[in-house]
């Protein structure tokens, strides 16, 4: 792979687009070559996205997968799932690589997609994605033509429950995922449930049993066991831009220390460059993750000893989609995965 990547972001005027650019700007390997918006081609990026005038100065352009293969090596697709489903074939048909941010490549089984989302339109292509969380399949992701990027409560879920998991150290059936969400998860689309005065000064439950992220966590914390995991899923929407925390419950099978399971996460996340365990005794803010591609961990377990809360916190826009979707494309591109990825988080 050369050292600099000619780079396609589909969809690039929206909220995980946006923070695709944010990023990559800034990749010593990256040349930005084709920026689609439908809404907006013809018309420079800066002008339209003042924050990026003078960093970058392409003009968006329409997104045909051809006009978008010639301009570029490696796409992302950072469009609304269905659209992804149109794009993606095309793309890899022109000779290009994929990280794709959708649901659509996401899953093993075309029959839990078509539960959850729509008839598949390209399920062959499932078998040879790969999902795109690095802890889990690093391997395969460096050969990897097309991946499928995690969603976000998925993210936060899998990486805060992998250890306990696959160690068999809690109850398969009995595992509860209590997540919270900006708003910026919903995608920067106009709408009436995510508009201001609806999101401000309240906090709510949504889409309780019915979240399309819950198969996702289920099949990857399925894989990890060996066996089947039933997770029960209850996102919420809080008034803030970005960040997920999760807070995930569970039943030990047998008693253990708080020391004990640090000592299995410390081990299981030893080199991971992107989950950082929070000291014992403390506990992870979405505030500290802002803007970056850390997973932070903590962990209490009652003192009965047989009940453990893991609390797992990530930005959406960044752990949860395009920082998580660079990560990829440096294994992909055979580039140090940290690249691009090590600037600080926002703080505060
Ligand atoms: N937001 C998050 O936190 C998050 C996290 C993980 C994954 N994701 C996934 O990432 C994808 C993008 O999410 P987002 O939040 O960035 O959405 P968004 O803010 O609504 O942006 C969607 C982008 O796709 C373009 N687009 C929409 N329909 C299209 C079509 N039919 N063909 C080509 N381009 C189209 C839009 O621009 P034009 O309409 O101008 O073309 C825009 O640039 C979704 O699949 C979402 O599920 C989002």
């Amino acid at each position: 792979m050369s050292a600099q990547v000619t780079v396609a972001v589909v969809g690039a005027s929206g909220y995980t687009g946006l923070e695709l650019l944010r990023l990559l700007a800034r990749h010593p390997h990256v040349r930005l070559a084709a920026l689609t918006s439908r809404e907006y081609q013809g018309r420079p990026v800066g002008q339209v996205f003042p924050a990026l005038a003078g960093i970058v100065h392409q003009e968006f352009i329409p997104p045909d997968p051809e006009e978008v293969a010639r301009r570029a090596r490696f796409a992302f697709t950072a469009v609304p799932h269905r659209s992804a489903l149109e794009m993606v074939p095309r793309l890899l048909a022109a000779g290009m690589r994929v990280v794709d941010l959708s649901a659509d490549f996401r899953f093993r089984d075309p029959g839990v997609y078509e539960a959850w989302y729509q008839p598949h339109t390209a399920p062959e292509l499932l078998e040879e994605a790969v999902y795109g969380l690095p802890e889990l399949h690093r391997q395969r992701l460096a050969t990897a033509r097309l991946v499928g990027n995690p969603g976000c409560y998925p993210t936060a879920v899998v990486l805060g429950l992998a250890p306990l998991v696959r160690a068999r150290r809690v109850e398969l059936h009995t595992l509860i995922a209590d997540c919270k969400s900006g708003v910026s998860g919903a995608g920067r689309g106009a709408s009436l449930a995510t508009s201001f005065c609806e999101v401000a000064d309240s906090f709510r439950a949504y889409k309780v049993f019915e979240h399309r992220h819950t198969p996702e966590m289920e099949q990857e914390l399925s894989l990890l066991a060996g066996e089947p995991v039933r997770l029960t899923f209850t996102p919420h929407l809080v008034p803030m831009n970005r960040g997920i925390l999760a807070t995930l419950y569970a039943t030990l099978t047998s008693p253990a220390t708080e020391a004990e399971l640090y000592g299995l996460y410390e081990g299981f996340y030893r080199d991971e460059p992107f989950v950082r365990m929070m000291p014992p005794g403390t506990l992870p803010t979405t505030a500290q993750v802002r803007g970056t591609n850390f997973c932070d961990l903590a962990l209490r377990v009652h003192p009965a000893g047989d009940r453990v809360v893991v609390v797992a916190a990530i930005d959406n826009l960044g752990r949860g989609a395009a920082a998580q979707a660079v990560c990829n494309f440096n294994l992909m591109a055979g580039f140090p995965e940290t690249t691009g990825l090590d600037g600080p988080p926002l703080v505060p």
